[in-house]
């Protein structure tokens, strides 16, 4: 029997639970996500990715955090959910838990993976309690430039961490590569490890030579 689709629920997203940002950033954010979806047929540039290798090179590095098998991991910015495919793919069973701010975007995760557990949600505004999760994982989440970048950085991680039991790995535009688009926040090494140090974090470990634009921090709580 064909399963029914489940129902997804949009959320508000209020200015205050976006520090660092203003309502222009917020309603710009909406609108580039909503744009990509529509504007094509590739899974990957639907979330704003330009290759599925780029996109897929950022999974392999999340891979490297720990031991991931029978572990609860949750996917921040989860997309149309397609590091929970990469896991599959590669046979780590993991307890998955994908989350978006977009209905749009965890609507058309659940027609890909109509057995994985996506979710409509902003922990700022809604955080899980603490230590739910093992890993968490965040893709791509950083790189649309707003008003204070660090700030809105800042107050995620440290919402994440309090969230996760083990580490906390994401990744993020890597200014040494000489990208030159206004509209992307981008970070050096050095400076995007200051930060990651100032959360308390027991230690940091980066990874910058798989892709030339992407940085890849490990948070170990
Ligand atoms: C570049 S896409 C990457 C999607 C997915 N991680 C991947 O690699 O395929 C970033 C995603 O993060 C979502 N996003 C941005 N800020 C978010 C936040 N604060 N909480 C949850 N999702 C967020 C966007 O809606 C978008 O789907």
């Amino acid at each position: 029997m064909k399963k029914s689709p489940k129902v997804v629920r949009s959320i508000s997203l209020r200015l205050k639970d976006f520090p660092g940002f203003s309502q222009k950033n917020l309603n710009g954010l909406k609108k580039y996500y909503q744009s990509q979806l529509k504007a094509h047929p590739e899974p990957e540039k639907r979330v704003g990715w330009k290759t599925a290798e780029s996109q897929r090179v950022r999974f392999e590095e999340f891979t490297r955090v720990g031991p991931l098998k029978g572990s609860k991991i949750l996917d921040v910015g989860c997309g149309l959910g397609a590091f929970w495919g990469y896991l599959q793919e590669k046979e780590i069973t993991v307890t998955y838990t994908g989350i978006d701010l977009f209905p749009e975007v965890i609507q058309e995760a659940q027609k890909f993976y109509p057995d994985a557990k996506f979710e409509v949600r902003h922990i700022l505004a809604r955080p899980y309690p603490a230590r739910t999760f093992d890993y968490s994982f965040l893709s791509g989440v950083f790189n649309v430039k707003v008003k204070d970048n660090w700030l809105y950085t800042k107050t995620m991680l440290r919402q994440i961490l309090l969230q996760t039991k083990k580490a906390v790995a994401f990744n993020i535009l890597n200014a040494d590569s000489g990208l030159k688009e206004s509209n992307r926040f981008v970070v050096t090494p050095q400076e995007i490890t200051a930060m990651a140090r100032s959360l308390g974090v027991k230690k940091t470990h980066l990874l910058d030579h798989y892709h030339h634009l992407d940085i890849t921090l490990f948070l170990y709580r």
